[in-house]
């Protein structure tokens, strides 16, 4: 590779050289290669280094650049639209663009920064705190230019501290606190608020990111079996995320032992720290309970309350106004994010199943207690309203019925939702009660 210093990215690996070198031999170079006026090259490092082996004439364009900053961002520009870069190797890229804008002294703010690499400005002001820490870089430019290109000052943050020993607990702070409380004094709990904010905002824009790559039909397979006949090669030990499911709430998927036999799938199936999201029948509640609590540690339950007067299922004819969803973990427990113990749903939706729940519910339940891309089972599909919840929000997801009627009408919803994102609930949008911050 022909030292140059706009190269920022990674060397391609084999394989993509290989593509590389195999379209330049049959279609010739497509795009050219880009040259300053000193004859570097910007753009095209691989292709040219392809050309020369290939003995091709590569096709040069030499472009004007105002400055040394612009030619290293459009390097990068170009590189990051054709390259799928990892995490790591994005970090690394930001990181050498940061260095080289201090190589090149062009002052750029964190947030235009943040803009151009499509991640947030705390980002890349801790990313500069890492490089400025290593040695990598010198402290922060004091002015920085902004996306109108008119030079600031850069505003620093300030913690007010009680003493020596929290200084060290305030400079770990200092480079995760957003831009708009820069040039304010902070006491330390603020700081910290301000920091686990901003942090759970970064994590949830991420998840986003995720979850919209990963809505594919394909992440959703869906089997005509009963759970106990689940294969190994469909579901691996310690493979799930979640499990969440809506078992039959009669006696006899307690009495018959299926109820046991499921747990001890889960327990199988499910990642340490897995959870395990079970609707059961209110009538044999307390019986559900002392079936799953012998393996997995108690989180929550959740009531789905019915907005009508309820059912009268009730054996003391009673009537039943609410849905108890039991929350286990597999040990340890940690929770994704915060949820609400209390569901209030509107509004029926049972035209693919006797017994289907609210695909809004669903999607609430999957939301609170899987990310984005984790593997959820369902092993009592019925119409796959799990299913579906999970291709919606970006989850993988397993999931089985036994009866081959519920089965074929589940699996002709599930292709009527993939075809069209939209479909698939009739019902109002259950109300949440008390609905967490995120
Ligand atoms: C309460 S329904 C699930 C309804 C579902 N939540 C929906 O929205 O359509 C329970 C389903 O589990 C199925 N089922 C019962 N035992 C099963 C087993 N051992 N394996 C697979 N499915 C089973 C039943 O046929 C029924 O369709």
């Amino acid at each position: 590779m022909p030292p140059s210093p706009y190269n920022l990215f990674p060397p391609l690996d084999r394989e993509a050289l290989d593509a590389l070198r195999g379209s330049i031999a049959t279609e010739g170079q497509l795009d050219p290669i880009i040259k300053d006026e000193q004859g570097v090259t910007v753009i095209g490092h691989h292709r040219e280094m392809i050309c020369r082996e290939l003995g091709v004439a590569p096709k040069i364009e030499v472009r004007e650049f105002r400055s040394e900053a612009e030619k290293y961002l459009a390097a990068i520009q170009s590189n990051l639209a054709r390259r799928h870069l990892d995490q790591a190797a994005r970090e690394e890229v930001i990181k050498r663009y940061l260095c080289s804008l201090e190589e090149t002294g062009d002052f750029v703010s964190a947030r235009e920064i943040g803009r151009r690499f499509d991640v947030s400005h705390n980002t890349v002001r801790r990313y500069q705190a890492e490089l400025e820490a290593s040695g990598r870089i010198d402290q922060l430019p004091e002015r920085a230019r902004g996306k109108d290109g008119k030079l600031r000052p850069t505003k620093r943050h300030s913690i007010a501290v009680s003493g020596p020993a929290s200084i060290a607990r305030a400079a770990k702070l200092l480079p995760d606190l957003p831009n708009r409380l820069a040039g304010k004094t902070l006491d330390f709990r603020s700081a910290r608020r301000a920091v686990q904010r901003e942090q759970s905002k970064e994590k949830y824009s991420e998840w986003d990111r995720i979850a919209k790559s990963s809505v594919t039909a394909e992440n959703v397979r869906l089997h005509h079996s009963s759970f106990q006949g689940l294969q190994d090669s469909w579901i691996g030990p310690e493979e799930v995320d979640l499990l969440l499911s809506d078992v039959p709430y009669d006696a006899k998927f307690i009495d018959s032992g299926q109820l046991k036999e499921l747990v001890d799938l889960a327990q199988r199936w499910l990642k340490p720290g897995g959870l395990l999201v079970l609707y059961v029948g209110s009538i044999h509640l307390p019986r559900s309970v002392a079936v799953v609590q012998t393996q997995f540690e108690w989180v929550d339950m959740i009531v789905s309350v019915n907005a009508s007067k309820g059912q009268p299922y009730h054996p003391h004819k009673s009537l039943i106004g609410y849905r108890p969803v039991l929350v286990w973990s597999k040990s340890p427990f940690a929770a994704i994010r915060p949820w609400s113990n209390l569901l209030s749903r509107c509004g029926k939706e049972k035209d693919a199943h006797e017994w289907q729940q609210p695909l809004t519910e669903a999607k609430q339940l999957a939301e609170w207690f899987s990310k984005p891309g984790d593997l959820i089972v369902d092993p009592c599909g019925g119409s796959f309203t799990t299913a579906i919840a999970a291709y919606q929000l970006g989850r993988r997801c397993v999931s089985c019925e036994r009866d081959e009627r519920r089965y074929s009408r589940g699996t002709d919803r599930r292709k009527q939702v993939t075809s069209n994102p939209e479909a698939g609930s009739t019902a109002a949008e259950p109300l949440i009660l008390q609905h967490p911050a995120k």
